[in-house]
């Protein structure tokens, strides 16, 4: 028997799916920081926590992925999860393997039957050699557990899961024309389905997403109230949208509302050059990524019949869950 197991390998979060029983009826999600560093030496004989998730050894090397790269490297020891050939890279693997050792701690060997995605702009290039790495058997160890693990993968554009969320309440969104923006980390998605299939002229994506207004409201906070606030929180104050100053909470609900509407800018200029005759004759646009709370009223001036996907956060990965039914 085959474990389904979706993983959304994002710029900037990794986000997981999977059944928890086995008659498939509920869902666990779980997500870790989109982080991996190498060990200079290889796989050492003794890993100081036998238990961490994010140890992950493979081929002679060693790793630290997720929470426990922060910990234990400096931010440019990381690999690059930007780059072109990023997805299927070494660093990329170790974080699928991290990613399927939190959806089945226990090792051993078995199969998973996985449901992976791709952003629109490295699709199809990158579709073939993905899945030529990926379906095949792979032994790994994290933490001090040892896997065998068998694949048999799917691999589709990030953006296309996200509807396939979408649709599993309502059907209709797979017929006409439908869009997603998916707003991430570092990037921002867009794709046009006409009757199911993608419209790759319509489809595209860009560098600009939720980071980008992390940077703009630490500048504002420097510039205007004179408090330097540690990269490593500014997670944290942007769910919470305040941030405390001397023993005071600023609520920063509306600075960041503004700045949202400077750094979406390229978004919506995107957005009106792709869909070049307006949104009109797309029947529905949902919004999905981290960043679309964030960013829904920047979407909406372009695009006024947009709306937020169900747990936006969790779309493509719920979406690439569905594929597998
Ligand atoms: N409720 C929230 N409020 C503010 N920011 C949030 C919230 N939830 C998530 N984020 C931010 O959204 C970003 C993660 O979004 P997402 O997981 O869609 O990105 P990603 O998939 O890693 O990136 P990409 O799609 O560009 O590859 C993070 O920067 C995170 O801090
Ligand atoms: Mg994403």
């Amino acid at each position: 028997m085959a474990y389904p197991l979706a993983v959304d390998i994002g710029s900037g979060v990794t986000k997981l799916a999977w059944y928890s029983d086995p008659t498939k009826k509920k869902v666990e999600v779980a997500d870790f920081p989109t982080a991996a560093a190498e060990f200079p030496g290889g796989v050492a004989d003794d890993i100081y926590d036998p238990d961490a998730y994010g140890l992950v050894s493979y081929n002679g090397t060693l790793w630290a992925v997720g929470d426990e790269t922060g910990s234990l490297f400096r931010p440019n020891q990381r690999v690059n999860s930007l780059s072109g050939s990023w997805a299927g890279s070494p660093g990329w693997t170790a974080i699928l393997y991290a990613a399927i050792a939190r959806a089945f701690p226990d090792g051993g060997a078995f199969e998973v039957l996985l449901s992976t995605g791709l952003p629109q702009a490295v699709y199809g290039a990158h579709r073939k050699a993905i899945l030529d790495h990926l379906n095949c058997k792979h032994q790994f160890m994290v933490g001090k557990r040892e896997y065998e693990v068998t694949m048999q993968a799917n691999v589709m554009p990030q953006a296309l899961a996200a509807l396939l969320h979408e649709a599993t309440g309502n059907a209709e969104v797979m017929n006409y024309q439908s869009a997603v923006v998916d707003i991430g980390t570092y990037t921002t998605g867009y794709a046009v389905l006409h009757n199911g299939r993608l419209q790759n002229w319509r489809s595209n994506g860009i560098e600009v997403g939720v980071s980008a207004l992390t940077q703009a409201l630490a500048r504002w906070l420097d510039d205007e109230k004179g408090l330097k606030v540690d990269p490593a929180i500014m997670p944290e104050v942007m769910r919470s949208r305040s941030v405390m100053f001397r023993d005071e909470r600023l609520d920063l609900t509306e600075i960041i509302g503004q700045l949202a509407t400077q750094v979406a800018k390229p978004i919506e200029e995107a957005l009106i050059a792709a869909w070049d005759h307006g949104a009109n004759d797309i029947a529905r646009v949902f919004i999905s990524g981290g960043g679309a709370p964030l960013f829904e009223p920047a979407i909406t001036r372009i695009v006024p019949h947009a709306r937020l996907s169900a747990d936006p956060g969790y779309a493509v990965v719920r979406g690439l869950l569905t594929f597998l039914d």
